[in-house]
């Protein structure tokens, strides 16, 4: 049997989510994805109609098949945790079933059990502040949505997860260096990832036999990057001082992330991988 992967975190196809989705379809997994429940119903509908169907090209010519898309937000772990304003909003009244515990709940019932899980999701709702100017509910929502959604997600998909099995995050740089402009507590948010992925690779591998890693990336212009301002900049930045001087592609950290949750990579865990061009060995810009 082919390998099942649910990857949270895809709602268009320009993150990084989409190319590892890409890249684990490749290799002959079955795709499941978890989609943020307002980007839900966009997305649902974009890929029905076909606008995802030139990205949605593997290399041997066939298209990705998505064999699930279930609504997620992984900032609740259940329904007791969802405050009534949310319950109620018609972005998410239309759908049920998106805690994190009760989308583990409902893979368990479709499909039994998975091998891979990804968390390609992030959150700052004060991302353009300096770490000074951030509020404390912003510093938490951005820990909340970034941080302890990937710990949720293990917590409640582990039990269903197949020994030898493996997850993989996204984490960036920031977390160990300075970048002005990665406000609201996301550098923060980065920081705990990378910690957990040690701490979670220690009790993942002893409860279940499951490998935890992150994938330190470069920059890429996804609808989330977009939103924090200077991408761009980063992007010109890195073309200008990383050791290769090339643009980074999603699917670069799709086919990392490939490797790194398959049997190849069956030694490595608790490790930050960097997909950076190797930005991160740069201690000067020149
Ligand atoms: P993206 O916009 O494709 O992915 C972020 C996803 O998170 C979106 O689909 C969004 O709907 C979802 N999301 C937000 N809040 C959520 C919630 N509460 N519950 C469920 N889903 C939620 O953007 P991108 O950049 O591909 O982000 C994926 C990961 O890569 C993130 O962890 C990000 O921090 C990381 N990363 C991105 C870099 C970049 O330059 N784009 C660089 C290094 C890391």
């Amino acid at each position: 049997r082919g390998k099942r992967a649910f990857i949270a975190g895809v709602a268009d196809d320009n993150g990084y989510g989409w190319a590892i989705a890409k890249a684990l379809a490749a290799a002959g997994a079955e795709i499941l994805v978890g989609t943020w429940v307002p980007a839900l119903n966009i997305f649902e509908t974009s890929l029905r109609r076909g606008k995802f169907d030139e990205s949605r090209k593997l290399p041997d010519g066939s298209l990705m098949e998505i064999v699930k898309v279930y609504p997620l937000d992984a900032v609740y772990d259940s329904p007791e945790d969802v405050p009534e304003d949310v319950k109620t909003n018609k972005r998410y009244a239309g759908s049920s079933n998106w805690t994190v515990k009760e989308a583990a709940e409902l893979v368990k019932k479709e499909y039994g059990s998975i091998d891979i899980l990804v968390h390609s999701l992030a959150n700052g709702p004060e991302v353009t502040k300096p770490l000074l100017e951030t509020s404390r509910s912003g510093y938490l929502a951005a820990i909340s949505a970034s941080s302890y959604s990937f710990v949720s997600l293990l917590k409640h998909f582990l039990p269903i997860m197949n020994p030898g099995g493996a997850s993989i995050s996204l984490t960036y740089i920031a977390s160990e260096r300075t970048i002005p402009g990665y406000g609201g507590g996301m550098s923060s948010a980065k920081a705990a990832l990378e910690s957990d992925t040690k701490v979670l690779a220690f009790e993942a591998g002893r409860k279940g036999k499951i490998r935890v890693n992150t994938i330190s990336a470069g920059p890429l212009g996804s609808r989330a990057a977009k939103a924090i301002g200077f991408i761009e900049k980063m992007i010109e930045y890195s073309y200008v001082n990383a050791p290769l001087q090339k643009e980074l592609l999603a699917d670069e950290v799709g086919n990392t992330a490939a490797f790194l949750v398959s049997p190849l990579a069956s030694a490595i865990t608790g490790s930050t991988v960097y997909v950076d061009n190797g930005l991160n060995t740069m201690g000067l810009a020149v």
